[in-house]
């Protein structure tokens, strides 16, 4: 059997079903970053004495705001030696992430070159990542995702012997075009994977039906619900540009590698004739540094009055944004997460989504990189409140907010078993965290 700690069997925490419609409770949930804590009565161990070393992976934007709240956790666990290595495939876009959870690598490999290209980048990783193996020898590696970051790091650890849990497993479109190369990034991870922590119980059944064992996976939750709570429940970060507070907002975001060229440029073109249909609502774009998403965004919508194009935006701002937003037009797996649990419809600029969960749910929908689709549905999300109001339901199918500690769980006990314990390391419960 597959370990269903999300539907409640292993730990303190997981055994309550965890709520997943709004609204949420977010008390317990971090009261201010940083400040993760113990609930009394848990007992750190001596800093000199760990039971184990914990190497935390993170490359992008994303994947560190999701490894966050594990990093976070971890810390807070006795007897684990928690060590975070930034490869920093991407730069700037980390350093906020990291700023803002207050997070500082114990190592960084600084590797982010413009532009690059994806078999460069997978080079420099593979490189560097196995002589920081061997220096390191954790005794578990973590890391979360699809990317190039991943996709190394699971083999590197693989040829080093060490054992590699990957965070947010098993979610698939079957289609290794879409997204590229992500799909298979996953799928290289999870060949070779000794834990499994799928967010929802469609992508632990894609590993099973992939022949990964059962009682390699868990079904924790997706850590970016943890990381959102967390966020939403401090008061709203001002967004970089003024817009008014009863002004309508759209937000928008475009990256993936696949929408590159024609595809890109059509949702410009369909941005575009958004704004100018409807002037008076405002177009918040924070645009991916990638030149070729950043030069076409800025040549295309860069003279529109209501088109607001700006950096990438630190999280809680960001957060924020999507909270303000009548609804969001997104090509982002994490925007197709986050956006559901703060009731806010998303038009999906894919044909395919390895998301179906708020798909399906319909509060989320696949309008394709196609200017006439997005356009169509997005006037209807304007113009037609019944339709707004069916997409616009607070419904939370990726996540309670209890994914990190479920996942911490499960590597102190394999810690645990390995190595022992001392009077006084005893391990947290999951519960911990609040
Ligand atoms: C990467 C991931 C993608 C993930 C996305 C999150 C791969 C193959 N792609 O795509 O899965 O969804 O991150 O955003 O792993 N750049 C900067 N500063 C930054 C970040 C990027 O200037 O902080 C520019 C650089 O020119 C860089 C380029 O963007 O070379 C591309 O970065 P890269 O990580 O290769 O690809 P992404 O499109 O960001
Ligand atoms: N995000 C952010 N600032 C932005 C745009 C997105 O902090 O300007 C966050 C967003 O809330 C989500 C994550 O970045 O958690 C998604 O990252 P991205 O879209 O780059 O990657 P993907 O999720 O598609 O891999």
């Amino acid at each position: 059997m597959a370990q269903l700690l999300f539907e409640g069997s292993v730990g303190p925490a997981a055994r309550q079903v965890p709520p997943t419609r709004l609204p949420f409770s977010l008390t317990g949930l971090l009261s201010g970053v940083g400040q993760w804590t113990f609930r009394p009565g848990v007992e750190r161990s001596r800093p000199e004495t760990p039971r184990g070393k914990v190497l935390c992976v993170v490359g992008t934007r994303p994947e560190a705001i999701k490894m966050a709240p594990v990093i976070l956790a971890l810390r807070q666990q006795p007897g684990i030696d928690c060590r975070v290595l930034a490869t920093a495939q991407h730069r700037q876009m980390l350093d906020q992430v990291l700023d803002f959870f207050h997070i500082t690598p114990d190592i960084d490999l600084d590797l982010m070159r413009p532009n690059q290209n994806l078999a460069e980048l997978t080079s420099r990783l593979m490189s560097t990542l196995d002589g920081v193996l061997a220096e390191e020898a954790p005794d578990v590696v973590l890391a979360q995702g699809d990317t190039t970051t991943v996709m190394t790091v699971a083999l590197a650890c693989f040829y080093r012997r060490i054992p590699f849990g990957h965070v947010e497993a098993g979610l698939r479109t079957g289609d290794m075009d879409n997204p590229f190369p992500e799909e298979a990034n996953r799928v290289i991870a999870s060949r070779l994977a000794r834990w499994h922590f799928a967010p929802t119980a469609g992508s632990r059944d894609n590993l099973l039906k992939e022949g990964v064992p059962a009682d390699d996976v868990y079904v924790t939750g997706n850590t970016v619900i943890d990381a959102l709570l967390a966020t939403a429940a401090r008061p709203d970060a001002r967004l970089p540009v003024a817009i008014a507070e009863d002004r309508p907002l759209v937000l928008v975001t475009a990256h993936r590698r696949e929408n590159f060229g024609e595809p890109f440029r059509q949702i410009c073109r369909a941005v575009e004739k958004l704004a100018r249909a409807y002037p008076g609502t405002a177009f918040l774009y924070p645009v991916h540094p990638n030149p070729n998403v950043r030069d076409v965004a800025h040549r295309m919508l860069g003279d529109l009055r209501n088109v607001f194009l700006c950096p990438p935006m630190d999280y809680a701002p960001f957060v924020a944004a999507m909270k303000r937003a009548h609804f969001i037009i997104s090509d982002s797996g994490g925007v197709q997460e986050e956006a559901p649990a703060l009731g806010k419809p998303v038009l999906v600029l894919r044909d395919e989504t390895e998301r179906p969960e708020a798909v399906e749910e319909g509060v989320v929908k696949l309008v394709g990189p196609h200017c006439d689709a997005i356009v169509e549905q997005a006037r209807r999300l304007m113009d037609d409140p019944a339709a707004y109001r069916s997409m616009a339901r607070g419904v939370s199918p990726y996540g309670d907010g209890k994914a990190s500690a479920r996942i911490v769980e499960v590597i102190a006990q394999h810690l645990h078993a390995k190595r022992g314990v001392g009077a006084t390391d005893r391990i947290a419960p999951a519960g911990a965290l609040c």
